[in-house]
């Protein structure tokens, strides 16, 4: 069995509807367990085979509790290398932080990066949200045709 988490910060629910859409396209694959959640232990990223940050931009950066996260990963030295990844996340105007955060998956842990993250304008339109599931979906696949 294969495991994708699907990690995500979200204040005003935007990034969250774009998760919801992410997990529910990765679900749909055979002998893959998604799990959805706001918060992982920096040791556990270890456990999954995919992971897949959603990031919300608030002032031209990642939430602070992304920042941390990917510190303690790096300090304690977890080791996340050939495991997949992939970002996505609402903005307004700038929307840097999905690729902040991919680059230090793909940079720093040596992740294979799905690129470019993908990226809605404040609330997600139904276009986007079919993005989301096609994201969630291919992560998925990809994972099922290494097994
Ligand atoms: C205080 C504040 C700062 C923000 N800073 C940025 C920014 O620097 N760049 C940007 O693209 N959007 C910025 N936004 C817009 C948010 O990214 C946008 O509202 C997004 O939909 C929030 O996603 P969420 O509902 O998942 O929290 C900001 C919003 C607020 C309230």
């Amino acid at each position: 069995m294969k495991k994708i988490l699907v990690l995500y910060y979200s204040q005003t629910g935007n990034t969250e509807k774009m998760a919801n859409a992410v997990a529910e396209g990765a679900q749909n694959i055979g002998n893959v367990e998604v799990e959805q959640s706001f918060h992982v232990d920096p040791e556990d990223l270890a456990s999954y085979d995919a992971i897949i940050v959603g990031t919300p931009t608030y002032h031209h950066d990642m939430p602070l509790d992304f920042k941390k996260l990917f510190e303690q990963a790096s300090v304690k030295g977890v080791n996340l290398k050939g495991k997949a990844a992939a970002t996505f996340g609402s903005y307004g105007w700038s929307g840097e932080a999905p690729k902040l955060v991919l680059e230090i998956m793909k940079y720093k842990f040596e992740m294979q990066a799905s690129e470019p993250p993908l990226l809605a304008n404040y609330s997600p339109n139904p276009k986007v949200l079919d993005d989301c599931r096609a994201l969630g979906n291919r992560v998925a696949e990809t994972l099922m045709s290494k097994a």
